[in-house]
């Protein structure tokens, strides 16, 4: 039996506002990737299908409808149907079930999505406020995850050691091949665009290697204790910035203020041959104008686990593009978020917003990315 029925947050639009038996009865859906084989062998991989957040046991015993599916394109699909009359949508970054403004529209019932891990752009935000929807993270949950790996593609990219270890992989041995476009981090200017959780956690594990300068731009400057704490200096012009910087790591949300944000155009103010390192999401970088730019050696390379459509399609130029010496291509698929560590975080992280919201009691502040018709966030742009 649920503790109580009244919801502080939502109490106006639940029916059982005064009732003093809960709701059982309410439906939750979950849009999540298939994990296979993997996910019945490792039943730490917890944000598959399969393995369900590890919530499907605590949700049928409090009565309620758990529904989990990958299905997630089209009119017939799982999440389109059962969008229709859910209250509850859990979705991962992973493999987004987008929420757009026409599924909001189609979604009657629904209160409250929980984005299990950190990012919530697949849903129309815009919409959400409008709807008295809340949009949810678990924020922090991945963010150390992320931060390790935009270090290790900062160390790839440099030290040039993919085409190195791709070499040694082709049976071959020729140390002026890869020796000729490998670098040292240590005296190297890096910046981050975007220096929230994720983007301050790479500048301090940046710090030890002895960089020339760290730098970044974000319209959220950090407190001044944090700043000193990394030694980093703000640049306010964004052209200015990439233009001082061999490194470039992108760690900003996607919103209208980021989308395409580094362009053909911007491209151009880098340094020649700087590399960039991208694991917020694709669509921040314009995917030719990226290509292009590594393909001409404009960039040494590219870097990252995030991509403008989610599964990436075979051909998609990013899995190929090599700089104008064979290498300079550090890409995987989305999973610098969803480590073993990280999907625990986010699994029971979903779970306490759940607890919270079945409940009434209030959520965590720093993880309302939307609150009742209104942006609670800061970090999804600049708002009156
Ligand atoms: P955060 O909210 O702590 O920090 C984001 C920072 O970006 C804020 O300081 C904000 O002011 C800044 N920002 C927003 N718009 C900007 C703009 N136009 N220009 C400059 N700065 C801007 O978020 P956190 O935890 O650092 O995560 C950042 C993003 O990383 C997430 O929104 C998500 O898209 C991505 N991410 C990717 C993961 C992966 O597995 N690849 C996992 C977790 C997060």
């Amino acid at each position: 039996m649920l503790r109580s029925a009244v919801r502080p947050m939502v109490a106006a639009s639940r029916k059982s506002l005064f009732s003093t038996t809960a709701k059982r009865d309410m439906k939750i859906l979950a849009i999540l990737y298939d994990g296979g084989k993997a996910a019945d062998q490792e039943p730490r991989l917890l944000g598959t299908t399969e393995n369900k957040l590890g919530l499907a046991e605590w949700l049928k015993s409090q009565g309620h409808e758990y529904i989990v599916s990958s299905d997630k394109e089209g009119p017939n699909s799982v999440f389109q149907k059962e969008i229709k009359d859910a209250e509850v949508l859990i979705t991962t970054p992973f493999h987004p079930g987008y929420l757009t403004k026409d599924l909001i529209e189609s979604a009657k019932n629904l209160k409250l999505c929980v984005t299990a891990g950190v990012g919530s752009d697949h849903i129309d935000l815009n919409a959400a406020v409008e709807k008295n929807i809340q949009v949810l993270e678990v924020t922090g949950s991945n963010v150390t995850s992320v931060a390790e790996h935009v270090v290790m593609s900062i160390l790839l990219l440099v030290r040039n050691f993919v085409p190195a270890h791709e070499m040694i992989e082709r049976g071959d041995w020729k140390v002026s091949e890869v020796a000729r476009n490998a670098f040292d981090l240590e005296g190297k200017v890096v910046g981050t665009i975007g220096a929230g959780r994720i983007g301050f956690r790479v500048l301090q594990r940046l710090l030890p290697f002895g960089p020339k300068e760290l730098l970044y731009y974000d319209y959220n400057p950090l407190p001044d204790h944090a700043a000193k704490e990394v030694n980093a200096r703000r640049v306010e012009d964004l052209k200015e910035f990439v233009s001082q910087c061999d490194i470039v790591t992108v760690n900003t949300p996607l919103h209208e203020g980021t989308r395409g944000l580094v362009n053909a155009d911007l491209l151009k103010h880098f340094k020649k041959g700087a590399w960039l390192v991208n694991t917020a999401r694709g669509a921040i970088c314009d995917k030719d104008a990226i290509a292009a730019a590594v393909k001409s050696g404009q960039l040494n390379g590219y870097a990252g686990d995030v991509w403008n459509v989610q599964p990436a399609p075979k051909d998609h130029v990013w899995r190929t593009m090599k700089n104008p010496l064979g290498g300079g291509n550090g890409m995987v698929p989305h999973y610098s978020g969803t480590t073993l560590d990280a999907q625990q975080r986010y699994a029971n992280g979903t779970r306490t917003i759940l607890e919270n919201y079945f409940a009434g009691k209030p959520q965590e502040p720093a993880n309302i990315i939307v609150g009742l018709g209104k942006y609670e966030s800061t970090a999804y742009g600049q708002r009156k």
